[in-house]
């Protein structure tokens, strides 16, 4: 018998064109799955990626919720056009501690990946406020009410332990200080204790120009102005772990 004709032995008959599909479909998946219960961790590690300051977060939440990503893409690809306009492309492990992942897939707006230190406080504020004044040709909506708007979040606290439930190694000391984190962060006067030791990088400062109160404003521009400076993607150590990921 030909293999033709074998094929067409199987392709008439449901049954084996069924347990044959099957099982094709079974050595595939099984391939594709079962290493991942032998690995830890499909992102490898890089020097200075940390969880971020409660601060951060409650201005991450604020971005999630007016919905940012919508115009805004934060993942920085691999091509050269990208990299000359936004700066090294994004490492896997820079969004690993994202909880929903904020990569986006639309750009009406520049991506933001890297946008931490591109501008000043006051620049972003007045951006947020009013985009049409620093950029005359702007379409962004104005977020001036964000400045008006006391940051209230209930419970900081109970926020990093969700975080942590998805993988995120906050510590119990990180836990226990969340609420005092928070404000201590936005208030360059008060105590910020080891704030900086557990979260490295982290800035104290009055990020919207307004030190009596700590608003909306202050969180966002504390997100913002972090994004994208953890890694120092220019040291030794991280051009050895981007030749690994290169290499992969
Ligand atoms: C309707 C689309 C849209 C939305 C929604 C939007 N933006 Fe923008 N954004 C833009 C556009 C277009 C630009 C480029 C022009 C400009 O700088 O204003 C921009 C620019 C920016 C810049 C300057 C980036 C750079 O590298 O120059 C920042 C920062 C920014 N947006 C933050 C935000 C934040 C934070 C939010 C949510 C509170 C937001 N945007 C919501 C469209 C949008």
């Amino acid at each position: 018998m030909s293999i033709m004709e074998k094929h067409k032995k199987l392709e008439r008959n449901i049954t084996l064109l069924g347990v044959g599909a099957f099982i094709t479909v079974a050595i595939g998946g099984i391939v594709e799955i079962a290493p991942l219960f032998w690995i830890d961790n499909t992102i490898e590690k890089v020097e200075g990626v940390r969880p971020y300051t409660p601060l951060e977060l409650a201005g991450r939440d604020i971005y999630v919720r007016e919905g940012c990503y919508v115009c805004h893409s934060q993942m920085i690809r691999p091509f050269r056009d990208e990299v000359e306009r936004y700066g090294h492309y994004s490492l896997a492990a820079e969004s690993m501690y994202d909880h929903p992942f904020q990569w986006g897939s639309k750009r009406t707006g520049p991506d933001l990946a890297r946008v931490g230190g591109r501008y000043s406080d006051a620049w972003h504020v007045e951006h947020l406020k009013d985009p049409r004044s620093v950029v005359p040709e702007s379409i962004m909506p104005k977020y001036g009410f964000l400045a008006e708007t006391d940051l209230h979040v209930p419970d900081i606290a109970a926020d990093l332990r969700t975080q942590r439930m998805v993988g995120v190694p906050y510590t119990e000391k990180d836990v226990e200080m969340a609420e005092k984190d928070l404000h201590a962060q936005a208030n360059p006067d008060a105590d910020a204790g080891d704030l900086t030791t557990r979260y490295p990088k982290a800035v104290q400062r009055d990020y919207d120009g307004d030190p009596k109160r700590i608003t909306e404003m202050d969180a966002l521009v504390a997100y913002l102005q972090m994004l994208g400076t953890l890694v120092d993607v220019n040291s030794a150590a991280a051009q050895e772990e981007l030749a690994t990921e290169k290499g992969r």
